[in-house]
């Protein structure tokens, strides 16, 4: 199956077979591909270039290995548009189902950070809420508001069970308007590690929202961990 003759690297010829295999259907979600050894003998080649293959899947996210059982076809990332969505509309409009573990919920004087992001005066308390955000059940982010108590004073319990955005556009009629977002690849801490239940050391996507009411009062910063290897966040950009 290989071409020895071509300029094509033999690593690069097998990961374009498995490629392949698996956006054709061949290889199934969830489903094992074959062992290294079975790899190396159908493409004789060595067990180096099999596993080389083998990685840059696996560093894709195309493939996941499990230590001791065998390497797996991934469920695709979620490919996420940046755009000003919450989580609950965004996991819905998907077919998935949202939901969240509430980690904590606290009313205090932010940091000066927080505190000058939200343009607060001095000694006005934020709500802060920790969260993390699940789609069918599998961990997906984790997720820090910082809430001016001002503009929602009677935030509770059950208002964060569900969707914040729905509690301030439709209970609060607050327009959340416009946001600006930073994103950056960081090495996930070992708090987060636990509650995304991933290995330590892995990549997370770390997104700083800031959202804006229509005259430009600041209603929430968020700071988000997102799974690496569940998200890819994409966006239309036109010159
Ligand atoms: C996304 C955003 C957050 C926002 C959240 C609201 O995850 N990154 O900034 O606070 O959605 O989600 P929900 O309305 O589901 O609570």
């Amino acid at each position: 199956m290989l071409d020895k003759q071509s300029p094509v690297p033999m690593y690069a010829q097998i990961e374009d077979y498995l490629k392949s295999q698996i956006l054709q259907g061949g290889f199934v979600i969830g489903m094992a591909i074959p062992s290294e050894r079975e790899l190396t003998d159908t493409f004789g080649v060595s067990r180096m270039t099999v596993r080389q293959s083998i990685t840059n899947l696996v560093n894709e996210g195309l493939l996941y290995r499990e230590k001791g059982r065998g390497t797996y076809v991934a469920t695709p990332k979620i490919e996420q548009p940046l755009s000003l969505t919450s989580f609950t509309e965004d996991m819905l409009s998907r077919g998935m189902k949202p939901s969240n573990k509430l980690v904590s919920f606290e009313k205090k004087i932010p940091e000066i950070d927080i505190a000058q992001e939200l343009q607060l005066a001095k000694g006005e308390e934020v709500f802060i809420v920790k969260r993390i955000r699940y789609a069918d059940d599998k961990p997906m982010a984790i997720e820090r508001s910082y809430l001016p108590v001002k503009l929602v004073p009677d935030l509770e319990l059950n208002n964060i069970e569900g969707s914040l955005y729905s509690f301030i556009e439709k209970d609060k009629r607050l327009i959340i308007s416009h946001a600006s977002q930073r994103m950056e690849a960081v090495l996930v801490n070992k708090e987060d590690a636990e509650f995304l239940q991933i290995c330590m050391p892995s990549a997370v996507l770390m997104i700083e929202r800031i959202s804006y009411l229509t005259n430009d009062v600041p209603i929430e910063i968020v700071r988000s961990t997102y799974r690496a290897d569940r998200y890819k966040f994409i966006s239309e950009i036109r010159r």
